[in-house]
């Protein structure tokens, strides 16, 4: 029997019927997809037994669209109490109202509209377009993931994007065309009921006979679950410092020669171009003896007064004020050791009359190509320097 291509939906199809939970979000015929979307994300990192009792309550205060987006955000939180993970309520409420607005109460049909909403990733829109509007859509999540991992005995990572892309095109192949959403509500079934993690039920389960975990002996062994190894997060708040009006200093290094720009009111040289100050890092170290533009552990207020002061001990006078701007870009570089979470705000600087340090320096827009940046310098400005 070629196991691979052997088409078992209709066995899980007519153990579903069998075997379905009872569960509230399951009472209707049709499916409203208002209710399959509360039920949905309640059931995100909650157990089912957990979410019922909630979900009814929910749908006593909110039955609807319309009366979950006319409640204050406070009301919707309160009846969530004791579930945890706020955000979801918040994205929910959030959500509904852009329904409201946008959509005329009624939840988007296609996977590019319901997608837009607040808090539903692909999970969650393939859930709800399968289960209340019939479209085949996957909805593939951890109970998918390690079901199929064993029906097709995939010994590799299913935490990796390639493995989830896979088993999602094996998940649209078997699908069942006429009940997309209960073909996936009962791999879900199976997943939490039968095909355990740990020790899968097999004796019970009524795709033993065409699983090739089973059949390689490996249903334990399956799936295998590598997360990446935890690496601290350092925040760095970074100024893109621009020279404002008349300065002085050291400004490119040109080989030997190093210009130096006293600005218009001193002599009457035109700076053309904007310059830009930049920072060599230290000879040892990570990105040892590279360029980056300032900046110093810390985000938000707290790494914006950071390193205002070490300008300021640079001398430099800094225009406007800073307190309540906000980062013009965010990036987020992984080290294998460590990930650099920057914020990044342009500031335009005058220029005291102290000479700066060697490691300092201001670079005209036009040489900076010239600078050896380090690697999420790189990344930083394109658009603004
Ligand atoms: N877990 C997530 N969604 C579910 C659903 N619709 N039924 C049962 N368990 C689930």
């Amino acid at each position: 029997m070629d196991l691979f291509n052997e088409n078992w939906t209709p066995l899980l199809m007519q153990w579903y019927d069998k075997n379905k939970r009872e569960l509230p979000w399951r009472t209707e015929s049709p499916r409203d997809p208002y209710k399959v979307w509360v039920s949905e994300i309640m059931l995100q990192q909650t157990r089912v037994e957990a979410v019922k009792a909630y979900y009814t309550n929910w749908m006593e205060h909110f039955p609807d669209i319309p009366s979950l987006a006319a409640a204050e955000e406070e009301e919707a939180v309160r009846q969530w109490q004791g579930l945890g993970y706020y955000s979801r309520v918040r994205n929910l409420h959030t959500a509904v109202r852009e329904v409201m607005e946008n959509y005329g109460g009624h939840v988007p049909e296609t996977r590019e509209e319901i997608s837009k909403l607040k808090g539903i990733g692909d999970y969650t829109a393939g859930a709800i377009l399968s289960m209340a509007y019939g479209k085949r859509e996957t909805a593939v999540d951890g109970n998918v993931l390690r079901v199929f991992a064993r029906i097709y005995n995939i010994e590799e990572n299913i935490l990796s994007a390639k493995v989830k892309k896979e088993i999602t095109e094996l998940v649209k192949a078997r699908q069942d065309a006429e009940r997309p959403g209960d073909f996936n509500e009962a791999l879900m079934d199976l997943g939490a009921t039968v095909c355990i993690p740990g020790q899968p039920r097999c004796e019970v389960c009524p795709l033993a006979a065409v699983c090739m975990a089973r059949a390689a002996g490996k249903e334990t062994e399956i799936p295998l679950r590598i997360t990446k190894k935890e690496v601290p997060v350092e925040h760095l708040t970074v100024f893109v410092v621009k020279a404002a009006g008349s300065c002085h200093g050291v400004l490119d290094t040109d080989g030997e020669k190093q210009q130096r720009f006293t600005g218009q009111a001193m002599d009457g040289a035109v700076a053309d171009t904007d310059f830009f100050l930049l920072h060599r890092r230290p000879e040892k170290g990570l990105l040892a003896g590279m360029w980056e533009f300032p900046d110093c552990p810390g985000k938000g207020t707290e790494g914006k007064e950071s390193l205002a002061d070490v300008l300021k001990g640079l001398g430099l006078q800094l225009v406007g004020d800073l307190r309540k701007s906000k980062p013009v870009q965010k990036i987020r570089h992984v080290f294998s050791h460590k990930v650099w979470d920057m914020e990044v705000y342009p500031v335009e600087a005058v220029m005291g009359s102290i000479p700066l340090p060697p490691e300092w320096q201001w670079v005209s827009a036009d040489r900076m190509k010239e600078y050896n940046l380090a690697g999420p310098h790189n990344k930083i400005g394109k658009n603004f320097v």
